[in-house]
């Protein structure tokens, strides 16, 4: 049993392989949190945080003359307002006969094997042999609300998950204001905020600062988990690095407007409030009705960041992404994007598709301008039929040619948007979200689909199986443009547009479940102009996102480096393009730009037409080695080696099958530098009593260095090495000129 009860100390305990997460259920007041870290005994834990009369923090009505009992300053489990905590609430309600706020009391608590499921909203998954659930009942006398706090407790793999019901069994209509997923209430310690910050095209920019007092909040209002604030983010022990020390993951399993909330009191207690975010929200809960909040994803460790990542990664690929393809290897592939835009033909693909089988890949994607009047971003969203002006023959020629190559075929589509000019538009105008009486904001000159009207829904449906029944589609990339404004739906009253932007959320939900559901076997990649929607709750549909509309290898080492902390090199959609770069006019060698993309999904995203003889014969042998390392890659253990962001000069990484029987280093040099005696590194994972062969080493873009004459080649005689040596000593590369050098060792366990 993972979840206990212990009746002295009135203490449910929340027990994982590591970590121990306990509750006390006073009698007479509010639940309490008392803990959540290392794995601890059952002892009674209520004397951490002693009682006492604290001035301005008010009692409850029964402790009026004791004055020492105040929610103001109590480790708290799921917060309220106006019932005596001035902190960050959870919970904000105003009923129908104006009560504002809830006194939440204990009610009951159930313990289930299994993991509770959420309607409407993604949730990892879990069997009766690797989840239990506690389901803690609160009620409001006052108000009839009643609050289900729902934990899956994941034992073996250290990981809670929490998600919160509510249950209108009173007289009269709430409008829930905010309700958030969790409170979680952090008595002692010294902490710093680790959170992924960024913009289109420079996602997940690794930010970690100490807390200040007050509240610091990360939030996105944009309709999407968004490119500039990352719904995930960490706690971290200030002297926490990436091999030792206290850190918790917070990890939103929700794609809309989410909020994380963190405050650090009068008292030193550090409260964090995750869950939807509360601007622009509000929910009508009639008498009868239940709300449920998204998912959110817990782990602690003490033993660093690294740990804390790789729990992430394991769990997601085990219990969140989709199961058809969470062990499943990725096809390589190239998309036309970056090689022709808009201005394509059958014949130009074809073209791409026949130096494709010559390069060894597997699957052509067609992206954006297949269809409608779509010869640039102002038209043709909506219209789902091909554009046969550019692919003659529509898909029944095109498919089939591009298959009689040996390759399978992919689609982009953006199903949540529409263009004005565009069919679907003049026929159903109100089908956009756009305020009556006003005109809509733009971006990229397109409107967004009301998700909240199920016509809409069903349309995209209809339009997008029908596609995937007669036609052989082995991949979709689901991509979304812009982000939401003018939040108006036609099926809602005036005074429910508050619950536009969450459901517009849980139709997109409905739409992908139907659909994957439906098509398990296809890969849907998720996109939002790159990765503006890389967040745990698209996770669940698609088994892997764009990354980034940045292609540029040196750029991709820090968002790469950023959404590692979290998410599975599996899920990071990873292409080469063309050098100079398209977005940032940068050039770097073609085996680097390789090195960096085989962090991942790999694929091409450049017109081989215009490569050369040399070029072509690389990327196959590059091709060939991708394929030999891919399980690797996508199942093994991530390692943060080195980070140009904090030594100023290179970056380097690893990934240690989970056997500890081979690991795969890259290094590349981002600024390269005279007179220095290597590059130097220690390896981590390893098993350290084995012995351990450098069985390849693979120089992307080294140049010599005049006067330096064997440099490039020496530096790699011994192949030997024992794992110890390795992990502790560590390795050195030689000095390695030129403009951003890229290395992969490959070291392999040998046989005693
Ligand atoms: C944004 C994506 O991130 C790109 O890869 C590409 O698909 C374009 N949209 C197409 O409009």
């Amino acid at each position: 049993m993972s979840i206990t009860f212990q009746e002295s100390g009135r203490m449910l305990i929340l027990s994982t392989a590591h970590t121990s997460y306990v509750l006390e259920i006073p009698e007479d007041r509010p639940i309490r949190h008392l803990y959540y870290g290392p794995r601890i005994s059952e002892d009674s834990l209520g004397y951490l945080f002693p009682t006492m009369d604290i001035s301005f923090s008010p009692n409850p009505h029964d402790f009026r003359e004791t004055r020492t009992i105040s929610a103001d300053v109590q480790p708290q489990e799921y917060s309220s307002i106006n019932t005596g905590d001035f902190r960050i609430p959870a919970l904000e309600v105003l009923t129908e006969d104006g009560v504002f706020g809830v006194d939440l009391r204990y009610v009951t608590h159930t313990i289930s094997p299994g993991k509770y499921t959420l309607s409407g909203l993604p949730c990892s998954d879990g069997t009766d042999g690797d989840a239990e659930t506690l389901t803690l009942t609160l009620a409001d006398a006052r108000t009839g609300l009643t609050v289900e706090l729902l934990y899956g407790v994941y034992a073996d793999e250290d990981v809670l998950t929490r998600s919160v019901r509510i249950l209108n069994k009173g007289q009269v209509t709430a409008e829930l204001r905010k309700v958030s997923s969790m409170t979680l209430d952090i008595p002692y310690g010294t902490w710093d905020l680790i959170h992924f910050h960024g913009r289109h095209a420079m996602e997940r920019q690794m930010e970690r600062f100490s807390l200040p007092h007050g509240r610091t909040c990360i939030s996105s209002l944009r309709g999407a988990s968004s490119h500039h604030h990352n719904p995930f983010v960490i706690l971290a022990d200030s002297a926490a690095t990436e091999t030792a020390g206290e850190a918790l993951a917070i990890l939103p399993v929700y794609s809309g407007n989410h909020q994380t909330e963190i405050e650090l009191d009068q008292m030193g207690l550090v409260r964090i409030v995750s869950g939807i975010a509360p601007d622009q929200f509000s929910w009508e809960l009639a008498p009868g009705a239940i709300f449920e909040a998204p998912e959110i994803i817990l782990s602690y460790t003490a033993s660093g960041l690294e740990h804390l990542s790789h729990t992430l990664h394991l769990f997601l690929s085990r219990h969140l992404l989709p199961a058809a393809w969470r062990n499943r290897p990725r096809p390589v592939l190239i998309n036309n994007w970056e090689a022709t835009y808009f201005s394509f033909t059958s014949e130009k693909i074809l073209a791409l598709a026949r130096e494709a089988r010559e390069l060894g890949l597997d699957m052509v994607v067609l992206d954006d301008g297949w269809f409608g009047r779509r010869n640039s971003d102002n038209a043709g969203l909506g219209d789902w039929t091909v554009n046969e002006a550019k692919l003659q023959g529509g898909f029944a020629d095109l498919i089939p040619g591009i298959e009689a190559l040996g390759l399978s075929f992919g689609l982009w589509i953006e199903p949540e948007m529409v263009n004005e000019d565009s069919d679907l538009y003049r026929a159903h105008p109100d089908w956009a979200l756009t305020v009556p009486g006003r005109s809509p904001t733009m971006g990229r000159n397109q409107l967004v689909l009301d998700m909240t009207n199920p016509e809409v829904r069903e349309y995209l449906y209809n339009t997008f199986s029908t596609l995937l029944r007669r036609y052989s589609i082995r991949y979709i990339k689901w991509d979304m443009n812009r982000n939401i404004t003018d939040v108006y739906s036609k099926t809602l009253p005036a005074h429910r547009q508050g619950e536009v932007c969450h459901r517009y959320i849980l139709g997109v939900y409905e739409l992908l479940e139907r659909l994957t559901r439906e098509f398990p076997d296809v890969l849907w990649e998720g996109c939002a102009g790159g990765g503006g929607r890389f967040d745990a709750g698209m996770l669940h549909y698609f088994p892997q996102i764009w990354l980034s509309d940045d292609t540029d290898a040196i750029e991709r080492l820090d968002i790469q480096y950023g959404s590692s902390f979290a998410y599975p090199l599996s899920t990071i959609s990873a292409h080469v393009s063309a050098c100079p770069n398209h977005q940032t006019g940068r050039t770097v060698p073609l085996g680097t730009r390789t090195v960096v993309a085989m962090t991942g999904a790999f694929g091409y995203e450049l017109d081989p037409a215009t490569l050369s003889t040399e070029e072509k014969a690389q990327i196959r042998d590059h091709v060939q080695r991708y394929r030999s390392y891919r399980e690797l890659i996508q199942t093994g253990l991530y390692y943060r080696l080195a980070h140009a962001g904090q030594n100023g000069w290179f970056t380097a990484w690893s990934s240690v099958s989970q056997d500890q029987s081979e690991a795969l280093v890259s290094v590349v040099i981002t600024r390269t530098r005279p007179n220095y005696t290597g590059v130097h590194f220690r390896l981590r994972g390893l098993d350290p009593s084995a012995r351990y062969r450098l069985d390849a080493v693979h120089l992307e873009g080294v140049r010599g260095i005049v006067d330096s004459g064997h440099m490039e080649t020496a530096g790699f005689e011994q192949v030997h090495f024992t794992g110890s040596t390795l992990l502790y000593a560590g390795y050195t590369l030689p000095q390695l000129g030129g403009d951003y050098p890229g290395v992969q060792l490959h070291f392999v366990r040998e046989q005693n």
